[in-house]
This record gives structure tokens, sequence and C-alpha cells, in this order.
């Protein structure tokens, strides 16, 4: 049955980029608490999106040659784009909104006629500091020293006839809300917007822009588009039907709790409940403010370079162990620093050595000991009660932590349930009890409590770790009823003659050393020593080096990289050799087809984009420029150069 409505939303991206480990942390967070949620009985509408208006996109679609929109259609939902990602990382949201679509677009300019017509938009002229890749106009006295408060970037002058809206109207309304205990958490981020922002006093916001196109026209004055915020926080609304006819679920989940990072609680804690004051509709039910991921102590930014890719992550290490790393790492409130020897060491310790091992260890013997199914006598001991009296309180403990987002302290109380099984298979030594037939019953209810211990911690982990849960799950012959939150309080709920399974080991150690070295390399981090001298090579060395005449028969762009050639090449041999060349840059590709050109052909193959590259194509350089070695087209292909 369920136990009410609960709506939650992520910040929606903008898709100027492709998305990096920070917006993935703010998603899986997100992921975390709704399906913690539904795990509890709530009929859970978890919305994410993207933010795809704006001076921003319009300039870096410009850069690129193509419309604001097809720019934004290939990041949202191109291969590898954020759809992609979303799904590859097991997020379960129930919608996903893009500004762009007709029926937002719609309820936009119905929303903003509205506030105008209510006298809370008006016309004026606007003078400022403008902050372009936040898109946010600030007043001389808001800047830091001299720049944008929000991101420390350069701001330059604007003016331009705009609306504004009343938000100092507001202010007292406002800052009541602020105050108001669970509205704005943590707790610390109050005092914060209550001192920068309302205390200076809240001056009107410039609500439209005549600068730009890429935006949404306002309906009765051509030539203005709505700020993009306005056009942005009303997606909370719209995405559920509200001035729309799309959808129609307003009613049931209004109003939301929204999880956004700190630097952009300003926007929801202030300017969008005094929009939804003037819209005379519910507020929020609470903003959190999330603490940013930092690498070498700055925030990762799309606009800064150091990002991490988290597709590359989830594909290389799993989508649960990075999920589980975001959740367990990092308080949820505050910042934290990101690395990928943290992570590493994370899943190591915790997944391989605690949870990974006391499954497969718990299994292994059960099948060893019981030829896999449980027998029904027992014989308890007192040595039992401690970690059967820990199992039984971890829900009460969990369900508190996750109540209050502590998504981190969660995990912490359940890793210490699954540390003490793995102390009491020490205790109760089973190899020891295994070796008298006396002991079968005593061991059957070591083997029974462990059992139960993994299907408790693991019904708690499924939010963070939805698919190795189900794995874990299956090896331990758990069914349905097995997995559910109103049986994680009770111990015995397992069937008494349970039959386990061996299954793959849900969480492989990885060597440490070596994968921050090939993560080096693969995120560019690692920069190539300057050889001081040309070293010599023997004769023989130089022999070893096999270079091939090869014709192009076919050369393409690769999606998702601006440096790599994909060439299809004749090496004489009858079968089409594939090389991956990162020389984009100086050719086209249809220059090249046709060419003869010479590649290292006795190179191991290499991954590269997901795909074998079979050797090197030989190019000369000087000084940054770079001529890719071309013979006269009379050499024959699979001549070798010697
Ligand atoms: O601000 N650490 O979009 P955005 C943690 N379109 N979280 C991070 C992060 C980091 N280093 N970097 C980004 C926008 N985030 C607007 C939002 S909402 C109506 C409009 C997360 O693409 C964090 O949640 O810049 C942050 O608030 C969000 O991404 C900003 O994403
Ligand atoms: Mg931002």
């Amino acid at each position: 049955m369920s136990k009410g409505t609960f709506y939650i939303t992520t910040p929606i991206y903008y898709p100027s980029d492709k998305l990096h480990i920070g917006h993935a942390y703010c998603t899986v967070a997100t992921d975390t608490i709704a399906r913690y949620k539904r795990m509890c009985g709530y009929d859970v509408m978890f919305l994410t999106g993207t933010d795809e208006h704006g001076q921003k996109i319009e300039e870096k679609a410009k850069a690129k040659g193509v419309s604001p929109k097809q720019f934004v259609d290939e990041i949202v939902e191109g291969k590898g784009g954020i759809l992609d990602l979303w799904k590859l990382m097991n997020i379960s949201n129930d919608r996903f909104i893009r500004t762009t679509d007709d029926y937002h677009v719609e309820a936009i300019q119905m929303i903003f006629k509205q506030m105008y017509d209510k006298g809370d938009i008006y016309k004026s002229s606007y003078k400022g500091k403008y902050c372009t890749p936040c898109e946010s106009f600030w007043t001389e006295s808001q800047l830091k020293d001299g720049k944008c408060p929000d991101c420390g970037r350069e701001v330059h002058d604007a003016e331009e006839e705009a609306y504004f809206f009343r938000l100092s109207k507001y202010a007292d309304r406002i800052q009541a809300l602020l105050e108001t205990p669970g509205f704005l958490e943590p707790a610390s981020r109050v005092n914060e917007m209550i001192n920068n922002f309302i205390k200076p006093g809240l001056e009107d916001l410039c609500v439209s822009r005549t600068t730009f196109t890429w935006g949404i026209p306002v309906t009765f004055d051509p030539g203005h588009v709505v700020y993009v915020w306005v056009d942005a926080l009303s997606n909370y609304i719209t995405a559920l039907g509200y001035g729309n006819d799309k959808y129609n679920d307003f009613g049931k989940y209004w109003p939301a709790v929204h999880m956004v990072g700190k630097e952009i609680v300003r926007f929801h804690s202030i300017i969008w409940p005094a929009m939804l004051m003037s819209l005379e509709l519910p507020l929020p039910k609470k903003v959190y403010g999330h603490g940013w991921l930092l690498m070498d102590g700055g925030k990762m930014s799309k606009s800064k370079g150091n990002v991490v890719d988290p597709y590359l992550l989830s594909e290389r290490y799993g989508v649960d162990s990075l999920r589980y790393f975001l959740m367990r790492e990092f308080p949820l409130g505050s910042d934290g620093s990101f690395s990928n020897e943290l992570l590493i060491s994370r899943i190591n310790s915790d997944l391989a050595n605690d949870f990974g091992n006391l499954v497969s260890r718990t299994v292994a013997m059960v099948i060893k000991y019981f030829d896999g199914t449980l027998p029904l006598e027992r014989s308890s001991d007192p040595i039992d009660d401690e970690l059967i009296g820990m199992a039984k309180a971890l829900r009460d403990i969990y369900e508190q932590n996750m109540e209050g987002f502590l998504t981190q302290a969660a995990l912490i109380e359940t890793f210490k349930v699954i540390s003490r099984a793995n102390k009491y298979i020490d205790e109760t030594a089973p190899w020891v009890l295994a070796k008298d037939e006396a002991n079968k019953a005593r061991l059957a209810s070591v083997m029974y409590n462990l059992l139960e211990t993994i299907r408790i911690t693991t019904t708690l982990l499924q939010p963070v770790m939805p698919s190795s849960c189900e794995k874990a799950f299956a090896q331990i012959g758990a069914v349905e009823k097995d997995k559910a939150w109103d049986n994680a309080n009770i111990f015995g709920v397992l069937s008494a003659n349970v039959t386990v399974q061996k299954g793959e080991t849900l969480f492989p150690r990885i060597d440490l050393e070596k994968e921050l070295a090939y993560l080096d390399e693969l995120l560019g981090g690692k920069t190539e020593p300057e050889i001081p001298e040309v070293p010599t090579v023997t004769i023989d060395e130089f022999a070893k080096v096999r270079m091939t005449v090869c014709k192009v028969l076919e050369c393409e762009n690769v999606k998702k990289s601006d440096k790599l050639l994909r060439f299809k090449l004749d090496d004489g041999s009858g079968t089409p050799r594939q090389i991956f060349s990162g020389i984009a840059k100086f050719y086209k590709p249809e220059e090249l087809v046709g060419k003869t050109v010479v590649a290292c052909t006795n190179l191991p193959p290499r991954k590269m984009m997901g795909d074998e590259s079979n050797g090197m194509l030989l190019s000369a350089e000087k000084d940054g420029a770079l001529n890719l070695l071309m013979l006269d087209d009379t050499v024959p292909a699979g001549s070798t150069i010697c």
C-alpha cells in the first residue's frame, strides 16, 4: 500500500558539454533517495532533465557551426549523451524534461504572462554586470573582487530594456520561509542566504533578454526572450503538467524536494519560491544544497577542463561500484575531494573485501558443508546475539539517516553490520565445526545467521547498488518477499531450508598501482617526460619495426572525438586494416581517401573509442604542424619500408 506521494528533482543540467562526475554525483544521490522512498512504499515521481536555452548554448552552437537545437540534441540524445549516461548509470527517473520541449515552452509563456498580468513583472531598463557562463546579472556590490561571485570569472557591462520581476515584494515571506526548519538544508546554508541576499535587500530581478534569441519568446513583446532561470526553474511544475496538457499530475505530486548543488541554492530557495508565491502555488517542501566534488582544490567544471568522465568510470569499474563510492565517500552536505585513488581504494576495501567477500565466503561454505541447501536443524549460541541484534536494529538506524539525506551515514551503519558478520565467521570458525557431524545443527545456525545478515544488508543497499544487490540476492537464494523493506527489520525471514547458488564475483579486486597508471594515461594526465637526447637504436632493433605501404580505402571522423580519424587501409594482405590516427585537426577525411600512406603494422592492437586500432600511421611533425607521410601512388600496397 502506498504511503503517499514523494516528488524529487535534480537540477536540469546545461547540455553545453559532456557531463562530468559532479553532475553524476547529484543525479546518483537523487536516484538513491528516490529508490529508497519507493522501497519504503511511496509513490515516487523522480524528475531530471536539461536546461537548453541561453546565451552560452547559443555561442557554443555557433562556434561549432550548427543550430542551437542541433547542438543540444547531440549532447542530450546523441550516442554517449546525457540520456545514455543516465541509462548506463541505472538512474530511475520517471520523467526527463527538456526545456525545448513544446509543452514546456507553451507553459513558460503562460507563466510569464500570468506574473505580468498580476503586476509582478514590469518593463524597465537594466544596467549591470553580466556573467555569461552563469547567465547571471550582478550589481556592483554583489561582485567578489570585481568577478562573478558564483564562479569567479570575468563579468562585463550590460545594459538593455528588460522586464523585471518584483522579487523585493516577497522579501519578508522569503525570509520567513528560509527560517522554516527543514525547508533549506543543510541548515548551515540558511544563514548564508539570509546574510548574503536578504539582509542587503532583495532587488527586483531582470527576467527578459534582448541581446540574443535562443530562448522562449515573450508572447506580448517579441524581441524579448524569457530569462533562462525563469524558464529553467519552472521545469519542476511544467513537467507535471502545470500550464500544459501533456501531463496531468501536478495536483498529485507537487510540492517537490529539490536536490541542487550549493551554487544554485540562491535560485531555488529565493527566486523560485517567490515565483511560486506570485503564481499562488504551494512552495517546495525542501531544497537540499549538496556540496561540490573538488579536484586539485577547485570545483570541477565543464569550462575548466579538469573533468572526470562518469561514462568511462562506470564502464571500467562497474556502475554500482561508482555509485557506492559517490554515496559512501562524501557527506552529501559538504564538499569532498575526488580522486581516482580514493575510488579504487574504496571499491577494494568495502566492496571487494567486506561485502563481496562476505557473500562469496558464506555461499561457498553453504555449498561445501551442505551441498547448497541448509538442513532444518538449528542450535543457537549466545555468541549469535550481537550479530542478530545489530542486523535487526539496522533498518531503523538506516531509515533515520536516509530521511535526513545522510546517505553516507546510512552506508557506514550498514557496513558496520557487514564487518560484524565477517568477524562472526572468524569467531564461530565454521571450518572447525564442519569437522564433526555432531555440530551439524550448530553449523546450520551459523550459516543461516550469515545469510540473514546478508539479506538484510543487501535489502538496504539496493537504492545505491540495485543490480549488484539483485545478484547477491540470487546467490543467497532470496525470493521477492525476502527483499522487502517491511522484512528488513525482522530476523528469520529467509526460508529455513534455503538453497544458495554460486555466482560470479560481485566486486573483483583492483590492482591500485596498475590502475592509476592506466587512468593517468587515459585521462591524458600524464605529461610525457622530455627525452634529453635521442637514444641510438641498433640495426636489429630497427629491423623489428615493420612499416608497410597502405592505400586509404575509407576515412571518417570519429564521433565524440575532435582528434581522431578512423582509417580502413589496404595493406596488401587482402583484409582491410583499421587504424585510428589523431590527425583530425589537420585533414578532412575525404582528402585522404585513395592516398598512399605508411603505417607501422607490428604494434600490438590498441583499444581506442571502444574499437581496435591495428597500427600507427607515420607523419612528419614540426612546431605543431603535421604532415601525413604520403608516397607516390605508383608504390603498391603491401610494400615494406627497409
Ligand atoms: O546550473 N560537484 O546546470 P549545470 C558536485 N542549468 N556537483 C556538481 C559539480 C561538482 N563539481 N558540478 C556540477 C545549472 N554539479 C542549471 C540548473 S535548475 C532549474 C538549472 C551539479 O549543468 C550540481 O548539482 O551547471 C550543480 O548544482 C549542477 O550540477 C549544475 O549543473
Ligand atoms: Mg552551473
